[in-house]
């Protein structure tokens, strides 16, 4: 059954999997602690989230959080690739400190794109456009392969991480080349490196992604827990302590979590049960620890956060895809160029104007409609009645392309003039 839902544009159910086998939790949990949340979060585009409540905390309270993704220069920038480029813009805009990758190793190592086209498609397509749709300096633009920090933090997770594992997650077999291999561990280190001391140390970070892009979110969660030198949890039945464990922590770092926290030293963990238990949070023990690890040359990480939007459909149905160019619209798209794939694509209409005024359109099938949700119309109200005008069978599909066309010609011109603006301002983001 498909509901009438006006956020519904693709139905929910095909997801549902991600809540019960990968332990994804709902936005929609937390959506209310949001002051001012982004067109995505209210119209449930984002859907689901893992540990997000650490980066909502820190935005609440104003302490120091952080937003990152990566994008792949192999191709031109689309409307997928602008929903991750506004959910970063949307966190520097509360506060966060935002990272952008451009994955010039893995274009390199995976897609086969020479260094040069990396340096042209990374700027053109993805940086500025970044700009252009609001990133402001003060935002950490870098190519990978320029960055040692990176290179040096996917080296030192390497020792963590096994052919098996990878394998298991990205499909690896004897065959797969080691740089390929390496790509993969660097964009473990792009998520974790906005934690190193060098950019003011462990926080929350949000990675935005599409639901597809869990595994390396996994991955890296599960290299944060190895590489860190403690582990803090509640133990036992019904939560009776925490345990600190440290295995190949200095004796004297646990030495110093013990006095502190007033828990009970053991070989290579700390438990702080009752009386002490009371008097202390979970929170409030992490926190510490995490101090302690960084005064012993631990990295202290916290497992990075990310939230999970829906896919955008194809503009033929499908998914969007990079690789079938009548499927996305460009960012780079000629204004004309992008009003005629909105013409061209398919709708939920019904066979016929009679058929359409009788039962109404079908939104919720509809990349037309999904173009005004996610991208043209910010107005809720105004998405609504389009919503229902098409339901209601009052509106039909000729009208309703020419109108969206119209709008995606709109913001593509509006777009490009942002361009040639944010062109000028490269040095200011260090580029
Ligand atoms: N692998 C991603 C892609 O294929 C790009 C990427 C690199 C990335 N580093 C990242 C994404 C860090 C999110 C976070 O597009």
């Amino acid at each position: 059954m498909t509901t009438l839902d006006p956020w519904g544009a693709v139905k929910i159910d095909n997801y549902s999997k991600l809540f019960d086998e990968f332990g994804i939790s709902t936005f929609d949990d937390i959506l209310g602690k949001i002051k001012n949340p982004h067109r995505y979060m209210r119209r449930h585009v984002i859907f689901g989230h893992r540990s997000y409540e650490s980066v909502l905390g820190a935005i609440l309270s104003g302490k120091p959080f952080a937003a990152l993704s990566g994008f792949m220069p192999s191709g031109k920038a689309h409307l997928g690739h602008k929903m991750v480029m506004e959910e970063l813009i949307w966190h520097q805009q509360q506060g966060g400190d935002v990272f952008l990758a451009i994955a010039d190793m893995e274009a390199h190592a995976v897609r086969g794109k020479s260094w040069k086209e990396c340096r042209e498609l990374g700027l053109n397509e993805y940086i500025i456009s970044a700009i252009a749709l609001g990133l402001e300096p003060g935002a950490h633009i870098y190519f990978q392969s320029d960055f040692n920090l990176v290179k040096d933090l996917s080296f030192e997770l390497g020792i963590r991480a096994n052919f098996s594992e990878l394998s298991a997650i990205y499909g690896f077999s004897g065959g797969t080349s080691v740089s390929h291999m390496v790509s993969a561990l660097a964009q473990s280190a792009d998520i974790l490196h906005p934690q190193l001391k060098e950019f003011g140390g462990p926080k929350p970070v949000v990675i935005p992604v599409g639901s597809d892009q869990d595994p390396h979110i996994r991955l890296t969660r599960g290299l944060a827990y190895k590489i860190n030198m403690f582990l803090v949890e509640k133990r036992g039945t019904e939560n009776r302590f925490i345990s600190v464990r440290g295995k190949a922590a200095p004796r004297e770092a646990l030495k110093e979590i013990a006095k502190h926290t007033g828990g009970k030293l053991y070989g290579e963990h700390v438990d702080i049960s009752k009386p002490r238990l009371e008097e202390v949070d979970l929170e409030e023990v992490e926190s510490f620890v995490r101090k302690v690890e960084m005064k012993y040359g631990g990295y202290a990480f916290v497992p990075p956060s990310s939230t999970y939007h829906k896919f955008m459909t194809g503009l033929q149905g499908g998914k969007m895809s990079s690789s079938i160019s009548e499927s996305y619209i460009a960012l780079t798209d000629k204004p004309e160029d992008g009003a005629k794939k909105v013409m061209r694509a398919i709708t939920g209409g019904r066979i016929s104007v009679e058929e359409q005024n009788k039962f109404g359109g079908e939104p919720y099938k509809c990349c037309i409609y999904e173009l005004l949700l996610y991208h043209l119309i910010e107005d809720d109200n105004e998405l609504v009645k389009v919503y229902k005008d098409c339901t209601d069978g009052i509106s039909i599909c000729g009208d309703c392309k020419k109108f969206t066309a119209e709008l995606m010609g709109n913001f593509l011109k509006d777009h490009h003039e942002k361009r040639e603006l944010a062109k000028e301002t490269l040095k200011e983001f260090g580029l």
